[in-house]
């Protein structure tokens, strides 16, 4: 029976795919009466959602499970009960070690699995241990209650999952399983309830997002450019962006759409991970550093007010001074108005984690981290000032760090702080920009007197 008291706490790590599931995990469980609560004091039940693509994911489960451990045991002393699952690329890749050396972990589940949450948290509230990190061949899409992320008007609409690209450095193939796409039926209809429900921007997601093929009405196969024409035309909708693409799949049809589709914004993450074509080889990544400036001319003569972000890896086995520096020459290229770099680190069941003898000292990596992060605040800091004096539609979603303050997201991602009402929040508003810092923007709303 449903028990309204019960007090959920999930953890969300990594990207906007896991904070997607999390919300889906809470969905499902509040069936069951959960209720999702922000700290993990007094949690009936805590689930730590996880991500393997961040350096040392496994180690930094293991610490979060030892505080867990501390309020679970707390919990006993008084009587009570507390379960305690992890889920995510952890689990899916290292599920039955996890059980192994934390045994008071009652289940471990892949991203796959979460349809069927609540038959395997009844089985964990009979004390039995749940390990399902298999990969079901219905697909979880056809499963989950129909219920969205919408925060503050921007929603999150997962189009794809998995990867069939295998890029040699990357957990994403295995732990994800391969490329699926939904159909565009569902995409279409789940775009229409989140706009009913008052999303102004819709995120499509996925982890190879540009690959989508979705089956249509009529047996045909759309690809993402169709699917943002038709989720264009939907009234009420502003905003659209997608998310995270490989350059290898940014075909013709694409970038026209940068050109057409007004309501996508001129804003686009595209990885590139090196600028070496050596580099970019031995990742798997089957295309040359020219390809993708190829694909970023093209993307600006469709739509000439478009920027950039990437992300980069550096010192992947094998990379020279010379390689590293034609990362640091394709970023002065390209010109980021943000970008994502990290420093290698094996990933263990991955090609590259075979790459011992080629490993690049940990301290020559960390200093060429150093220096591309350097170039990236600058150009970061350049594009943020090149707004200055510019008005710019702002979608406002959130109250500002000061009394008074509102904060909301300009075409670009980028945050924009203004003195303003909270009625401003839910809205786009035109701004005028005042200020440019590293990380944000301040700005005057130019009209809208009502709402001030
Ligand atoms: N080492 C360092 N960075 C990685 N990424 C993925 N796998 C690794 C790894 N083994 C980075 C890539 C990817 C981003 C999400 O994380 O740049 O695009
Ligand atoms: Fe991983 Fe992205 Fe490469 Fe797929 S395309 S294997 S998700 S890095």
């Amino acid at each position: 029976m449903a028990n309204a008291s019960k007090k959920l706490f999930i953890k969300t790590w990594g990207c906007q795919m896991n904070v997607y599931d999390s919300n889906r995990m809470s969905d499902i469980l509040s069936a069951l009466g959960y209720k999702t609560v922000d700290t993990p004091e007094g949690a009936d039940m805590m689930i730590l959602n996880t991500c393997h693509i961040r350096e040392k994911a496994t180690d930094k489960v293991f610490s979060e499970l030892g505080r867990l451990r501390v309020h679970k045991e707390e919990k006993i002393a008084k009587g009570g009960n507390m379960v305690i699952a992890v889920a995510g690329c952890v689990a899916q890749a290292e599920g039955e070690f996890i059980l192994e050396r934390a045994p008071y972990v009652d289940m471990v589940f892949g991203p796959q699995t979460y349809h069927e949450l609540p038959e395997m948290v009844i089985k964990a509230s009979n004390n039995e241990r749940v390990i399902n990190t298999e990969f079901p061949i219905i697909s979880k899409f056809d499963h989950l209650p129909d219920q969205h992320t919408i925060e503050g008007s921007a929603a999150y609409l997962s189009i794809q999952e998995g990867c069939d690209k295998f890029c040699t450095f990357c957990v994403v193939p295995y732990t994800r399983g391969g490329e699926y796409s939904r159909t565009a039926q569902e995409i279409i209809d789940e775009a229409h309830r989140l706009v009913d429900q008052g999303a102004k921007e819709i995120m499509l997601l996925g982890q190879n997002v540009n690959a989508f093929h979705g089956v249509a009405s009529d047996g045909s196969i759309w690809g993402l450019a169709e699917l943002i024409r038709n989720i264009s035309e939907i009234n009420g909708l502003e905003r659209i962006r997608y998310s995270t693409s490989h350059p290898r799949d940014m075909d013709d049809d694409l970038i026209d759409v940068h050109g057409e589709v007004q309501k996508l914004m001129p804003f686009l993450h595209l990885p590139v991970q090196s600028g070496s074509d050596k580099i970019l080889e031995a990742m798997n990544r089957k295309h040359k550093a020219e390809k993708y400036l190829d694909v970023i001319a093209k993307l600006r003569k469709a739509r000439s007010d478009i920027a950039f972000s990437s992300d980069y890896i550096i010192g992947f086995p094998g990379e020279t001074e010379q390689d590293f520096e034609d990362s640091l020459n394709l970023a002065r290229k390209v010109g980021y108005a943000s970008c994502y770099s990290f420093k290698y680190s094996a990933r263990p069941g991955t090609p590259a984690a075979n790459l011992q003898a080629a490993l690049v000292p940990d301290h020559i990596a960390s200093e060429r981290l150093k220096r591309f992060q350097a170039l990236i605040n600058e150009q970061q800091a350049a594009f943020n000032k090149t707004c200055e004096g510019k008005t710019m539609p702002i979608l406002f979603d959130r109250k500002g760090k000061k009394q008074g303050q509102v904060c909301g997201r300009s075409p670009y991602s980028q945050s924009v702080y203004v003195t303003g009402n909270d009625r401003l929040i839910g809205n786009i508003i035109d701004v005028k920009i005042t200020e440019a810092f590293d990380n944000s923007l301040t700005g005057d709303v130019v009209t809208q007197d009502d709402l001030l």
